[in-house]
């Protein structure tokens, strides 16, 4: 696993005072989806000002139809109000998922706090079936704190 060599290259990325949040938090993503071989989506979503809702900010892979999700919709949405991490080993036995791509297996959403407060979430998507570990959720949480110390909330 690369997740302690990538730990200083992710605060490199977001430290870099040239370019915007987005354009920080797209080459994090496309950092994560080159670096591991079973992540094949990676994004960051946001809630969207005052709506009961997630806004996609931030991706590396295909383009989604999904940019806006509802809270309470789809693995995203249920992290959106219940605050913990979702692993969704094999997305066929869920529910309540939004299918972005038949190609997609497995799935996990890490909640992203600032100040404590629930505002936003990375989405990492698989090919591959039961993929994520222990070590995915807490290199995952490492990121999301290191995006956490580079935005207020003002920003969103
Ligand atoms: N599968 C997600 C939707 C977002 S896509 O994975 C990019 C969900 O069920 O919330």
């Amino acid at each position: 696993m690369p997740f302690e060599s990538l730990k200083p290259k992710v605060v490199a990325l977001l430290a870099n005072q040239e370019q915007t949040l987005t354009k920080k938090l797209t080459a994090v993503c496309q950092l994560l989806k080159q670096s591991i071989d079973y992540y094949n989506w990676v994004g960051f979503y946001f809630k969207n000002g005052d709506k009961e809702e997630l806004k996609l900010k931030a991706f590396a892979g295909e383009p989604t139809d999904h940019v806006i999700i509802p809270f309470g919709k789809g693995i995203c949405g249920q992290v959106a109000v219940s605050n913990q991490n979702f692993v969704v080993p094999d997305v066929k036995a869920q529910d309540n998922y939004i299918a972005c791509s038949l190609d997609v297996k497995a799935e996990v959403v890490i909640p992203l706090f600032v100040a404590g407060e629930n505002i936003g979430q990375i989405d990492i998507d698989s090919h591959t079936v039961d993929p994520f570990s222990k070590a995915d959720e807490d290199f995952l949480t490492f990121v999301n704190q290191s995006v956490a110390q580079i935005i207020k909330k003002k920003d969103f």
